[in-house]
């Protein structure tokens, strides 16, 4: 990409991040300890407020060993969404357990009312485990994504999950600093209200560490056993006595320092993408059938990603204009159900996550964006529906 491109979503690393790196290189504490790991724990659990956090490689590999922690495994299935990053999928593949995929809402994320219905008329209980009336299998999860940072209708899909005794995996890779600001849930994050949560600090995310992700829990079990299982599983430090299959899935102090100096302006950086959202929002307001799709009222949302409705007829069309004209835009992924690993797979009643799906695209969103790159892609938009 030439360098004058407008990308979508690109890292912004102006705070400290260079002086903490050089730091690991100076001490040569560059792999998987050293004191940037704990203190990016212990930060990042204080600023969402859980009672701690295991930091690890990436997104995927937290989502993976969060299920490996539920005990999710062969033959289990799990609850996911059909419109996220198939990174949310992936991990129960990991586990040789099925996903069954359902609908979005309007939040995007796993539509509450389905999901009550799916379990309402589909599955039955038996000693206090759900199972799928179709496959006979239990259902040991429900991987909620909150897309784009918009935090999904937790207060429902939690209700439902405690009645059908089904633990929760918060998919908050997206989502770090949306929170509930009235409600039930008023004060917590996303990420920190099903049983286990995961971010994801991948170079497009709100903030990045290169590839990093984080596990956050309020459950000290839970915590420990993310740890054991992201270490190697090795029971003691000097003989190497393992009693399981662990995964090598721990962050390096280089990452951790990286995300250390990124957490420390990660209120500067959702300011920033609330007034680069806001001028959009303002500046879009007269055009006749697009506009920005908004954000749960409910919440303090991190504004990561700007879904625009373009409208299914002009999506193709619209990324190849702005394309040529230096704005890089990003339709919404493909569908996780109609992908060729899981074209098997059980779904249940999939409708709005077909609209979502084909009428969005994401617009430059980068914390760096200038005010004249700004203005760049709204005249870009406009140009377009003035054809
Ligand atoms: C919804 C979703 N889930 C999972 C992931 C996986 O995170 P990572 O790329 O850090 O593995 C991402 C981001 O890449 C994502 O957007």
């Amino acid at each position: 990409m030439s360098s004058d491109i407008i990308p979508l979503s690109v890292p912004n690393l102006q705070g400290n991040e260079l002086k903490y790196v050089q730091e690991t290189i100076q001490q040569e504490w560059v792999s998987t300890a050293g004191t940037f790991i704990s203190d990016f724990e212990r930060e990042l659990a204080g600023y969402v407020g859980t009672q701690g956090a295991v930091a690890v490689q990436n997104g995927t590999s937290g989502l993976h060993t969060a299920l490996e922690v539920l005990g999710v495994e062969k033959n289990d299935e799990v609850i996911v969404p059909t419109m996220t990053f198939i990174a949310a999928v992936n991990p129960v593949s990991y586990c040789d357990a099925h996903p069954i995929f359902m609908d979005c809402d309007d939040t995007f994320g796993l539509d509450a009312v389905k999901l009550q219905r799916f379990l309402d008329n589909e599955c039955y209980m038996e000693s206090g485990q759900v199972y799928n009336m179709r496959t006979g299998r239990p259902i040991k999860a429900i991987v909620v994504v909150h897309i784009f940072g918009n935090m999904s209708n937790m207060p429902s899909i939690m209700e439902i999950a405690d009645n059908y005794n089904i633990s929760v995996i918060e998919d908050a890779t997206e989502a770090l600093g949306t929170y509930y600001t009235s409600g039930g849930f008023k004060g917590a994050f996303a990420g920190t209200i099903g049983t286990i949560g995961v971010y994801s600090f991948n170079g497009n995310k709100i903030m990045t560490t290169g590839g990093g992700g984080m596990i956050v829990s309020d459950q000290s079990s839970i915590l420990e056993r993310a740890r054991y299982l992201t270490t190697q599983a090795k029971n003691d430090g000097l003989y190497y006595t393992h009693d399981e299959v662990g995964y090598n899935y721990r962050m390096t102090n280089v990452q951790a320092a990286l995300g250390l100096a990124q957490l420390e302006q990660i209120e500067k950086f959702i300011h920033t993408k609330r007034e680069n959202f806001n001028k959009y929002l303002e500046k879009l307001n007269n055009l006749p059938d697009v506009h920005l799709l908004p954000f749960n009222d409910q919440t303090r949302p991190n504004y990561w990603f700007y879904p625009l409705w373009i409208g299914e007829e002009n999506r193709e069309d619209f990324i190849e204009f702005a394309n040529n004209r230096s704005v890089q835009t990003r339709p919404v992924w493909s569908l996780i159900h109609e992908q060729k690993p899981y074209q098997k797979a059980q779904t249940y009643q999939i409708e709005q996550a077909f609209k979502y799906q084909r009428n969005i695209v994401n617009i430059p969103c980068s914390t760096n964006l200038t005010s004249d790159q700004l203005d760049k892609v709204v005249d870009v938009i406009t140009q377009f529906v003035a054809k």
